[in-house]
């Protein structure tokens, strides 16, 4: 029996912030980065800015589409957290490996998608210490005072260690709290189990009692988006994949909501189906009132958002 065993068990101790506040990027990264690394990471004249910048801004990376509800932005996420958290992992794809065999970032997260799916090694059990605080250059750079003199400490080490251990969160239960209800036909119809976002019940983990009505169980009316009247005209519009698209303008046209969000509900009922057992898009010109167009792309079966000019 070792010395720990011996002690039995010991009561956890709560951070300094508490336990009722969540862990998010913003609240937990963004502001120790501007306080100890933005004089050198945030100066366009640093080198260290052009090694990596942390001023915060809007990535352009991590999406497919619009941001549905958020149509001036391409992605969910900002910059520096992207760059720290990926090195450009394709989805389920390989990626390169660090000095520890794990998918390699800046911040020692653990990368799932990083991983290739066929791959049986890949199953292989991580030794210890091949991700997260200990391994972490984020960390390590913060708070070793081995970086050009920076040193991290007290409560702000903490958050920082704390975010990089919970493999890294971009949102918290705060952030994901101002989030709209879900409202799509595929959800809309699956009582009693209704999804919520803004309005889901604060759940008791001790406590749980889950089953039955959602509605009831949050005990107040979903919060939905305000679907604006847009002035955008649709062009032209195709739907299919590879290269096999059929002229869907007029349908499009047809099923258009003149509102930012249109749901077109099942692609394949709107348009036929070009190609049986793919996943198809649908791709839309749009015309605003200016003169100048736009194309967005959707996904099959997913609502068309008129992006913003
Ligand atoms: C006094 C200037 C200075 C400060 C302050 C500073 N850095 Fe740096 N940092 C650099 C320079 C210069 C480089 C590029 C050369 C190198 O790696 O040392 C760099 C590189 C890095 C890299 C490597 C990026 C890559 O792609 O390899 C990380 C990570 C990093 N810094 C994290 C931090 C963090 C976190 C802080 C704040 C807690 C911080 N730095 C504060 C000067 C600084």
């Amino acid at each position: 029996m070792n010395m720990a065993m011996k002690k039995g068990p010991q009561k956890l101790t709560p951070p300094s912030w508490g336990t009722e506040e969540s862990i998010s990027y913003m609240r937990f990264v963004q502001p120790v980065l501007d306080k100890y690394c933005g004089k050198c990471h945030q100066d366009p004249e640093n080198e260290a800015y052009k090694k990596l910048n942390m001023v915060c801004r809007p990535s352009t990376h991590g999406w497919w589409g619009n941001v549905m509800s958020r149509p001036n932005d391409s992605s969910p996420f900002c910059e520096p957290y992207y760059t720290m958290v990926t090195g450009a992992c394709p989805w389920g794809g390989p990626k390169k490996r660090d000095e520890h065999n794990v998918p390699a970032n800046i911040a020692g997260l653990f990368i799932v998608e990083g991983y290739g799916t066929t791959d049986p090694a890949n199953l292989a059990t991580l030794p210890p210490y091949s991700a997260f605080s200990p391994v972490s250059r984020l960390i390590h750079n913060a708070c070793s005072g081995e970086h050009h003199d920076v040193k991290v400490t007290g409560e702000d080490r903490e958050r920082l260690i704390a975010w990089v251990d919970c493999n890294g969160p971009y949102l918290g239960d705060e952030e994901i709290r101002q989030m709209y209800d879900p409202d799509h036909y595929s959800v809309n119809n699956i009582p009693p189990v209704r999804p919520r976002i803004a309005t889901a019940p604060i759940i008791n983990r001790f406590d749980i009692n889950q089953e039955g009505d959602s509605e009831k169980v949050a005990g107040v009316p979903l919060k939905l988006f305000n679907n604006e009247p847009c002035d955008a005209e649709i062009v032209s519009a195709v739907y299919g994949a590879n290269d096999k698209f059929v002229d869907v303008t007029q349908q499009v046209k047809k099923a258009y909501s003149g509102k930012r969000i249109t749901q077109l509900g099942m692609y394949n009922n709107l348009a036929g189906d070009p190609i049986v057992n793919v996943i198809k898009t649908l791709k839309v010109t749009f015309k605003y009132k200016d003169g100048s167009t736009k194309t967005a792309v959707f996904q099959e079966n997913t609502p068309m958002v008129v992006p913003a000019k």
